[in-house]
């Protein structure tokens, strides 16, 4: 979700106000995701690099991700729409935890959208995590293969994802989703995420509709 702090530069705004209006976009295209049948939306929210951020803007950002989860629960049960979270979990902090465990247990039946939230999420940290798995269920070397690594990924109940979408006009992974990523469609966007609306969201999926999609055969 890039752009949130040239928003609020070009408004001379304070960058947490760039990630409010952020989160403004995460309400909009979760909905427009709802009525036009997409199963999964995962935003990256907070990667494990953000910590490098000034502490000011991670508190900040820890506190709006909390208000957000606890002010949309009514609107995803309306929406029929599941949480989900993937990243280090248990290094959020604590209030936050708790707020994203009550909405995820909460909306853990609805069947419209799922909303993964990725926090404190990197890719890397996520290979490293089921590796470590891996391990501790006693695999057998020659029992790896690459079903095995997704099965310990946290995304072990989340398909692939078909299309990544990129605002900003970054031209970069940043450590989304690595593995995940293999055969996904990339959308670049120059439109900042707190621009980015319903009609773009229509916008890349018909671009990604021209796609040919050939997973590496012909
Ligand atoms: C990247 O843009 C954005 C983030 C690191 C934070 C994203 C968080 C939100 C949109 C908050 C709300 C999230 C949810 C799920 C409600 P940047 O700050 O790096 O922008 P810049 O590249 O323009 O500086």
């Amino acid at each position: 979700m890039d752009g949130n702090g040239r928003w609020a530069k070009e408004r001379g705004l304070p960058r947490i106000a760039g990630h409010e209006q952020g989160a403004e976009s995460v309400r909009a295209i979760t909905e427009a995701c709802v009525e036009l049948g997409v199963e999964f939306l995962t935003v990256y929210a907070f990667s494990t690099e953000n910590w490098k951020r000034p502490e000011a803007e991670v508190a900040a950002l820890w506190m709006l991700l909390e208000h957000f989860i606890e002010q949309e629960k009514p609107t995803l049960m309306k929406n029929n729409v599941r949480l989900q979270a993937i990243g280090r979990l248990h290094e959020l902090p604590a209030s936050c935890q708790h707020a994203l465990s009550e909405a995820v247990a909460l909306t853990s039946t609805n069947t419209a959208t799922t909303l993964v939230l990725a926090l404190n999420y990197s890719g890397r940290t996520e290979i490293v995590d089921a590796v470590q798995s891996i391990c501790r269920a006693g695999l057998a070397p020659e029992a790896i293969d690459a079903d095995a690594i997704s099965r310990h990924l946290y995304t072990r109940d989340i398909p692939d994802p078909d299309l990544l979408i990129r605002t900003s006009g970054e031209l970069r992974l940043s450590n989304f989703l690595l593995w995940q990523l293999s055969y996904t469609e990339i959308y670049v966007t120059e439109k900042l995420w707190p621009d980015f609306g319903k009609a773009d969201l229509r916008e890349a999926i018909g671009e990604f509709h021209k796609r040919e999609r050939r997973f590496g055969g012909t």
